[in-house]
């Protein structure tokens, strides 16, 4: 079944099966060191909310994740990868670890994913991997290591217009997508994304049959003849000499197959199909990876999806797809948006995986990704994230709602961990510092005390066309699964309009 998974793709890739993937793309973080942000655009006229980071590209070898205790030569070794290659990292790996040990970090992060992408591929399978010149040189080293250098097919550059930027060095106008396969054999339809001829060359087919088919005659290529192999050789040879030339038909041709440099324009600021997400990447694009490398009915992954471009392709494409994000906005985004669009239905067409459903599954979402679970819970309330880099200190969010003609906001913070009073008196003096927040929001995880509830009714009401509401109000995640709600005076409404940018309706 088509799925979207919400998690590491690693975690996910290590529990699918394998050779049961036709066709992968993965347009990872490429070692940038930025963090890109998602604006919940407000086109209302309302103040502009928050902004959240949608994912993080830095990488540091003290980045505490289990994986990145493994070193690219173990992870080679264990997956039965040639004894030279792995040499040749254990020394890449040693350089590296000095010179560079945030690029080592990165490399590792993408060896360990790579080979399980190259478990899951079928023989006839093919692999796209997107990156920039940022660390694209090493990437290719660890896809001819692990997919082999014999089944390299192609550099594509993918080459797009913007302003250029800088008066230092040539604009940087171009990503790399390395082309591999799985074996010698496998698909590439090559007519299914061909050009068509130009009005150059169609022009040439200028003779016609009678059945009314156009075609150019074209010398046989016969040694001492005197039109040899000729193009647009004279009609009256055919009279002449019929054994020497030869009907080339206009519809018999397919078009004229792609180069490795591909020219499709970046999603613009008013592109209709533009939704707002950072890293967003055309559907033209993937149009043609999809449509050159696998055949409908086949399945096409995607691990780093983002906001689901490559899914899109893949239905208006008609193949089966699985994609997987570690950002909760990628998934809502997807939900939204693309799968919205084509009216699939959840549980029959395609199913998500990995949104808790259940306290359980919230703890262990916490346990994962403490930020994950923070902007699942605040989205999940209704709210909006603060951008975790720029958030004020203890504010993780926030709901907006409408009262004395005004946007008023509710600022959330959300506690996975253990929980006191004092972190309630620390939210009474965030919202006594906050200018326009009339209220604020605790969410946590474990039950709170007496003593918490005490303290947040010590806060008092904020009292609005006669009704009170408690300043400070708590939901513990268990509420929040039985349908329990922030008590405002209205509900502030965010929802994705035309071209899906965030939109504010009250
Ligand atoms: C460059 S974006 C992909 C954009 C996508 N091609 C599109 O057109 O929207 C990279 C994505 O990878 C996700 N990501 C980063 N690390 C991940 C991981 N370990 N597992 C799953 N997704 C991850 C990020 O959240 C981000 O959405």
């Amino acid at each position: 079944m088509n799925t979207l998974y919400y998690g590491d793709n690693l975690t996910i890739m290590r529990q699918m099966p394998d050779i049961s993937v036709d066709l992968i793309y993965l347009d990872p973080p490429f070692n940038s060191n930025r963090s890109y942000n998602l604006l919940y655009k407000n086109t209302t006229g309302l103040p502009i909310p928050e902004q959240v980071e949608a994912f993080c590209d830095t990488w540091d070898m003290d980045y505490t994740k289990q994986e990145l205790s493994f070193e690219i030569p173990h992870i080679m070794q264990k997956y039965g990868i040639k004894k030279d290659v792995v040499m040749f990292w254990n020394y890449m790996t040693l350089s590296l670890k000095e010179a560079n040990p945030k690029l080592l970090a990165y490399l590792i992060y993408m060896t360990v994913r790579l080979v399980e992408m190259n478990r899951l591929l079928k023989p006839s399978g093919s692999i796209y991997l997107h990156c920039d010149p940022t660390a694209s040189h090493y990437l290719k080293i660890i896809m001819d290591s692990i997919f082999g250098q014999e089944n390299f097919r192609n550099e594509i550059v993918w080459c797009y217009k913007s302003r250029p930027q800088s008066k230092r060095y040539f604009g940087r106008k171009h990503d790399t997508i390395l082309f591999y396969t799985k074996t010698d054999t496998y698909t590439f339809n090559w007519e299914a994304v061909s050009r068509p001829l130009s009005e150059e060359t169609v022009k040439k087919y200028r003779l016609v049959d009678e059945e009314g088919r156009r075609y150019r005659l074209e010398g046989r290529g016969i040694t001492g003849s005197p039109i040899r192999s000729a193009k647009d050789v004279e009609p009256k040879w055919e009279e002449t000499n019929p054994e020497l030339v030869v009907r080339d038909y206009l519809d018999e041709k397919v078009g004229v197959a792609q180069e490795d440099w591909w020219l499709i324009d970046i999603i613009n600021q008013s592109a209709r199909e533009r939704l707002g997400y950072p890293t967003q990447k055309p559907l033209a694009l993937l149009d043609r990876i999809i449509k050159a490398s696998s055949n409908e009915g086949d399945v096409v992954f995607d691990p780093f999806c983002g906001c689901g471009t490559t899914i899109e392709s893949a239905i208006q494409n008609n193949r089966e797809w699985i994609g997987c994000d570690i950002a909760i906005h990628s998934i809502r985004l997807i939900q939204e948006t693309r799968i919205k669009k084509y009216g699939l239905s959840d549980g029959k067409e395609y199913e998500v995986s990995g949104i808790p459903q259940s306290v359980e599954q919230a703890e262990y979402l916490f346990k994962q990704d403490p930020f994950q679970f923070q902007y699942w819970a605040v989205e999940k309330t209704g709210g909006f994230c603060t951008n975790k880099k720029t958030a004020d200190r203890g504010i993780d969010g926030r709901i907006y709602f409408e009262a004395e003609g005004k946007l008023h906001s509710m600022v959330i913070s959300v506690k996975g961990g253990n929980i006191k009073p004092a972190d309630i008196r620390d939210l009474r003096g965030v919202l006594e510092r906050e200018d326009g927040a009339k209220m604020a929001g605790f969410i946590c995880l474990k039950e709170p005390t007496k003593a918490m509830y005490e303290e947040a009714d010590a806060a008092g009401c904020y009292e609005y066309q006669g009704i009170k509401y408690r300043r400070i109000q708590i939901l513990t995640v268990r509420e929040i699964f039985e349908g329990k709600i922030w008590d405002t005076p209205s509900k502030v409404k965010a929802e994705r309009k035309d071209g899906g940018q965030m939109q504010l309706t009250i």
